[in-house]
Order: structure tokens, then C-alpha cells, then sequence
């Protein structure tokens, strides 16, 4: 058996947990491989919204078993958080929740760190999820770092002071005061006292050697879907540096994030909105400033799952697209929230950039430069798709925009969401075939 993996083409928040919770009942287990409570992913299903940070988006499944990767950095007080919501939803997370021990921890001095390096960038801020992301991978790879195993180990509480001291003096020497910085709504004492508690209650939690489990299971056919997090246009090698998260949202880092071989990954699903946005700073060449930014926001209620932040938006850029399927090569698409697109006459789609006089449809080194989208413009079905049940009841002009873009990126769309409710995807024959749906 191998792993497949769902992933983000764009810059995050393109429907992965809907999609991870929609094919779930085809797995076995699902397993995060990076990223942290930077997360949010959202899952529908009987009237009732669920935003989801650490946790894998396979929880509302009860057959399904759920892994926390070596790759994914944990924030205790808020990995308690969403315990304490699922349990209010009656779904209970201490039956099919594994963690490993080589995940990191963020501590509650990283997510000072965290505001005190935005702070320090000013204008030129990265625009963080300020959940101590940059901090935490920072001392991963200066290997600092504090793991979940480190917990279960004598002199666990000296190895956290020390690094809490190391990071007070750093934070020191920028000269920030941070009195006035509240996590959560909390000050740092009342904050750490709960991390502290909560560190403590993850104990009800199994922690285990992941990178044995995962592979244990491959051995025995399990199937295991990997369920990526952020976009790999915030990828910290490919994206648009340094507007990027700190870990590797690409396929590759499925291998890092959860210790299997590059032959043991198998299928990998690319999901894409039928337009673009982007939450915090950094190049986003096709976002619109206009009443059709807003009606893409206001109708794809594009605010953020984590931050509550308005997310920008914009058309669907291809070459962008065309340099995330290279980057993970995708072998099933999956096109989002088509439903947003219903309110246009006429759609536009980015197929090239004009850089100076020269027309590009690779991503340049800096994407900063003066670059302008070159857009063709597409029908719209300007009509619901409420009643499509099936690829043959889309509006003409939805499987004209569908036929347009897959000439752009010679490749199919397998399905198409229209929806956030679990129940609103199609499928084509092809996908329902590869995932026994
Ligand atoms: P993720 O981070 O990739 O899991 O995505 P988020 O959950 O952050 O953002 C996606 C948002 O779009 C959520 O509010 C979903 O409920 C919503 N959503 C997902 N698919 C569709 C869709 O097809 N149509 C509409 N209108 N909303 C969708
Ligand atoms: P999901 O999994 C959208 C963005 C932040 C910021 C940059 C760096 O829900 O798709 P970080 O906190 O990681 O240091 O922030 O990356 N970002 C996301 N944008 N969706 C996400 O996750 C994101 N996670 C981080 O807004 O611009
Ligand atoms: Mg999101």
C-alpha cells in the first residue's frame, strides 16, 4: 500500500478539510505531516460547522484513525481547544487520536517570538498567523526544539525553562516590550499556566512512534491519506519567499512529515479554488481591489478559519497552478467552490505574465517584480448550482470554464465542489473509480 496525499495549490484555505472529511470513509487512517495551529479547516456536515488546527480532519469518522505527524508542531492550549469542542459536539477524540513523539512543541515564548519578529519587520511583516510558527521550525531546525517525547523524559521542566530563558533573553536584546502582548486574550502567566495544564491533559493522548505506526500499517494494507496543510504557494522552499510559512507543504514533505519512503506515496490530490486568495502579505499578482474582490469575498465567505481575517482575492491564475501540479505532482484535481463563481456574467482567468515587454507563464525569482496578469476572459454560468447532482448537469458554460482550464494544465478536474457542506461534491466516473466512492 502506499500514502496518498491531499494538498493545497494556492495559498491555503482551498478546501482541504472539507475534501480529507469527504473521502475519510475510503481510509483507514489520516495523518497531518506539517504545519501547526497556522491551520484551519473547516468541515460541514448536518448544519454544523467544525474549524479544525491540529487535529486531522478524518475525526468526524469513527472508523477512521487520526495521526499527528512528526512534521506538525503542536500548541497544547490550543490543540486542548479543539478537544474541548469536539467534545462538545459529542465526538470523542480520545479514541482514534495518535500523536507523535517527534512532534514539536510551541511553547508560549515562541508565539512572543513570533510578535516580536512582525513587530520588528514593520512594514515588511509576513503578516503570521502569530501562532509562533517562524519560532517554532526556527528552533526545529537550529535544534533547540522541544518534542512531545521530551515530555515523557525526566528533566522535561528544565529543558523548558532553559529554552523559555533562551528565547526571554533574545526577545530582550530586540528591545520589544512585550508586556503589553496578549495570546489568546491572555497575558503570558495566565497563558502559560493553561499551556502548562494542558501539556499535561495530552497525557490521556497515546504518543507514539509515528514513523514505525505509519509504516506498520502500509505492511498490513492499511490505507493511509496524508492531509496537508496551508498551500504550496506558502511553501518555505517554492513559495513566495519570505511571505511563506516555515515548513514544506509540497508532496515531498509527506515523506519528512511522517517518515515514509518517496516510493511509498501514491496518489496525490491537488485541490484549487476556481479563484484565488491569500490571508496575510506577499505577491498575489491577480488580486482584485473591486466589487468583484468583494463579491468573491462576500459570496465565498473568504475571511480566515484561524485569524478571522478578511481574505484577498482574485482570479484563478494558471501559470501559478501549472508551478504547484509540477512542484507536487498531482495525479487528481479537485476544483473548489465553484458555487462562488454563480453571481459573474463574465469570468476571468490568468494565463500569462507581462514582466517589462516580455509575456511569461513561469513564475519569475521575484515575484515582487512589476508584473502584470494577462487574463482571458471565460463565460459564466451566472445560474445556481444547487440542483447538480452529477458532471453532466453542469451549466454548459461551468464545463466550458472546466475544458478551458484543463487545456491550460493538460490535465482533468476529477471533481468539483459547489459547496461547504460534505454532501455538495461531485465526482467524475474516473475519481469515483480511484477512491471507491
Ligand atoms: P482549508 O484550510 O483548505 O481546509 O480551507 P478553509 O476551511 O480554511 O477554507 C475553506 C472555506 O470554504 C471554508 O469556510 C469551507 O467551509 C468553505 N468551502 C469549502 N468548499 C466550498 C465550496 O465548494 N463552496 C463554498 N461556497 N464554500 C466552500
Ligand atoms: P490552511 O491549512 C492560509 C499564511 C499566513 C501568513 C503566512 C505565514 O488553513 O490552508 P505562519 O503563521 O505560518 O507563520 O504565517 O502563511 N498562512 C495561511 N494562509 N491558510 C493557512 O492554512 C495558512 N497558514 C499560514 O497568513 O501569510
Ligand atoms: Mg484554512
Amino acid at each position: 500500500m502506499k500514502v496518498d496525499v491531499i494538498l493545497g495549490l494556492q495559498w491555503g484555505d482551498e478546501g482541504k478539510g472539507k475534501i480529507v472529511d469527504v473521502l475519510a470513509p475510503a481510509y483507514d487512517i489520516i495523518a497531518r505531516f506539517q504545519g501547526g495551529p497556522n491551520a484551519g479547516h473547516t468541515i460541514e456536515f448536518n448544519g454544523q460547522k467544525h474549524v479544525l488546527h491540529t487535529i486531522p480532519s478524518g475525526i468526524f469518522r469513527h472508523n477512521t484513525q487520526n495521526v499527528i505527524g512528526n512534521g506538525v508542531i503542536i500548541d497544547p492550549y490550543i490543540f486542548q481547544k479543539e478537544i474541548d469542542k469536539l467534545l462538545e459536539s459529542n465526538i470523542n477524540p480520545y479514541e482514534n487520536l495518535l500523536i507523535s513523539r517527534k512532534a514539536h512543541l510551541i511553547l508560549p515564548t515562541h508565539r512572543l517570538l513570533d510578535a516580536c519578529n512582525e513587530k520588528a519587520k514593520g512594514a515588511n511583516k509576513i503578516g503570521s498567523t502569530l501562532k509562533g510558527i517562524g519560532p517554532t521550525y526556527t528552533d526545529k531546525t537550529s535544534r533547540n526544539g522541544l518534542r512531545i517525547g521530551d515530555f515523557e523524559l525526566e528533566g522535561f521542566e528544565i529543558k523548558y525553562n532553559n529554552l523559555k530563558l533562551l528565547h526571554q533573553s533574545t526577545i530582550e536584546k530586540m528591545g520589544i516590550d512585550v508586556s503589553e502582548i496578549l495570546l489568546d486574550g491572555l497575558d503570558f502567566d495566565a497563558y502559560e499556566k493553561r499551556w502548562l495544564e494542558s501539556l499535561q491533559l495530552m497525557k490521556r493522548f497515546s504518543f507514539i512512534n509515528s514513523e514505525y505506526f505509519i509504516n506498520e500499517q502500509l505492511l498490513k494494507g492499511k490505507r493511509i491519506l496524508a492531509e496537508g496543510a496551508q498551500g504550496s504557494l506558502l511553501d518555505i522552499d517554492f513559495g513566495s519567499y519570505p511571505f511563506v510559512t516555515s515548513s514544506n507543504t509540497i508532496s515531498a514533505g509527506v515523506c519528512t512529515g511522517l517518515g515514509i519512503p518517496p516510493n511509498k506515496v501514491g496518489r496525490v490530490l491537488g485541490v484549487f479554488k476556481a479563484y484565488c486568495t491569500r490571508v496575510g502579505s506577499g505577491p498575489f499578482p491577480t488580486e482584485l481591489h473591486d466589487s468583484e474582490g468583494n463579491l468573491l469575498r462576500e459570496k465565498g465567505r473568504e475571511f480566515g478559519s484561524t485569524t478571522g481575517r478578511p481574505r484577498r482575492c482574485g482570479w484563478l491564475d494558471i501559470p501559478a497552478l501549472k508551478y504547484t501540479l509540477m512542484l507536487n505532482g498531482v495525479t487528481d484535481l479537485i476544483m473548489m467552490k465553484a458555487d462562488v463563481l454563480e453571481k459573474f456574467e463574465t469570468l476571468k482567468v490568468c494565463t500569462s505574465y507581462k514582466i517589462q515587454n516580455d509575456t511569461y507563464t513561469e513564475l519569475p525569482f521575484d515575484m515582487n517584480c512589476e508584473l502584470t496578469p494577462q487574463y482571458e476572459d471565460v463565460a459564466g454560468w451566472n445560474s445556481s448550482l444547487g440542483d447538480v447532482q452529477s458532471f453532466q448537469d453542469f451549466p454548459e458554460e461551468l464545463s466550458e470554464f472546466n475544458k478551458f482550464i484543463e487545456k491550460h494544465i493538460q490535465m482533468q478536474i476529477g471533481a468539483v465542489s459547489i459547496g461547504p457542506d460534505r454532501t455538495q461534491t461531485i465526482f467524475n466516473e474516473n475519481f469515483k473509480a480511484n477512491f471507491r466512492l
